[in-house]
């Protein structure tokens, strides 16, 4: 009788316990960018977005399903390589992940993206920006910047239409990215008028740019494009300045719109020159950057760069989906991706029928006087 009491009441907490946890489900969401090599800064922020996203999404608690959901990040490592990007691509489809916040960049984020499709993984990128991201017309793939045809557009104009340049000498780095909006600034340009003097390639490794920057010397350029990262960028100005090459404009996109490139560029005369886009407005000129800012920074001190709004704003584009379709399910909730609405930290968040951002903001900044200032 004893004895028969006790695993009643054994199996009463046994109940108990299993109830409490069958209420409170863990759902993953994969995170990937480069945490490894001279791009892990940019990587770090962007895991730092959702990572802050995920602690305020479990704050409240939401119910889907009927059931609490506590969301946790399987963040990965592609180290900017499209090889890698690709196996933890595949590593988070075998993982069952509910979605994939990235990849950083388009080199890596555009081969990842048709094996998300594959096993039907909504991703959702706020770095990646070469426009053929969505060419596939995969269901899966969303970007929450602007792409490289608004960035590559919005620096050829100011190059031609306002600093009225004429001679202009195109460098990138072979990458999906760096190619592509060098590709899309140079076709402008030359519509503008401006002659794209000499075109030098390099690669997202490389740090001794003399040959090359040289061989550009030689045509008296007045401004350089270069599509490529922060790390070439920083290392290039350096280098200009040895070459007495400190009078000429210095174009770039997002890549190098970077605090780090001041680091970098350690005291180089030539960070004056440089012009940067990004996709998207301003901090001051987001619905929510400003006091967002202020929570990151007091949780990862320094560590700002560039894409972390992006990313916090993806992760809740990804959960807001979930909410609507009352399921974690990608195969259920992906249909609700196409119709979000959200107003987010960067801005009000729609698609166009392919993925892409409406209406995206676009900004240009200087790095006149040592400092990144919008234009
Ligand atoms: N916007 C950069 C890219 O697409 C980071 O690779």
């Amino acid at each position: 009788m004893q004895m028969k009491l006790k695993l009643t009441v054994a199996a009463a907490v046994a109940v108990a316990a299993g109830v409490a946890v069958a209420q409170e489900v863990v759902v993953k969401i994969g995170h990937v960018a480069p945490m490894s090599g001279s791009q892990a800064h940019y990587g770090k922020d962007n895991e730092n977005g959702v990572r802050m996203a995920i602690e305020d999404l479990n704050a409240q608690k939401i119910k889907i399903g009927g059931k609490t959901i506590k969301f946790e990040i399987a963040a990965e490592d592609d180290a900017a390589d499209p090889k890698q990007g690709t196996a933890v691509a595949q590593k988070l489809c075998d993982a069952k992940v509910a979605g994939v916040v990235g990849h950083l960049n388009s080199g890596t984020t555009i081969p990842a993206s048709k094996i998300y499709n594959n096993c039907g993984i909504p991703m959702v990128t706020g770095a990646a920006t070469n426009p053929n991201l969505t060419k596939p017309g995969y269901k899966t793939t969303y970007r929450i910047i602007a792409n490289d045809l608004s960035l590559g557009a919005g620096l050829a104009s100011y190059a031609a239409d306002t600093l009225k340049l004429k001679k202009i000498a195109v460098i990138d780095d072979r990458t999906a990215y760096g190619q592509g909006v060098a590709e899309v600034f140079a076709k402008i340009a030359k519509t503008k008028g401006v002659e794209i003097v000499d075109q030098q390639f390099t690669t997202d490794k490389a740090t001794d740019f003399m040959a090359i920057l040289t061989a550009i010397k030689a045509k008296k350029p007045d401004g350089v494009f270069f599509g490529g990262m922060d790390a070439q960028a920083g290392a290039m100005l350096r280098q200009m300045d040895q070459l007495g090459l400190t009078n000429v404009k210095y174009f770039g996109g997002d890549g190098i719109c970077t605090p780090e490139i001041i680091k970098i560029a350690s005291g180089a005369k030539s960070l004056d020159n440089v012009i940067c886009a990004e996709g998207g407005a301003t901090l001051a000129k987001m619905p929510g950057g400003v006091a967002w800012k202020a929570k990151y920074d007091a949780k990862f001190p320094g560590q700002f760069q560039i894409y972390s709004p992006y990313t916090y704003d993806a992760t809740f584009v990804l959960v807001d989906a979930m909410k609507r379709a009352n399921s974690t399910d990608p195969k259920v909730y992906i249909s609700k991706l196409i119709e979000t609405d959200l107003k987010g930290v960067t801005a009000n968040i729609k698609f166009e029928s392919t993925g892409e951002m409406k209406n995206p903001a676009m900004t240009l900044s200087t790095y006149a006087g040592g400092k990144k200032s919008p234009l």
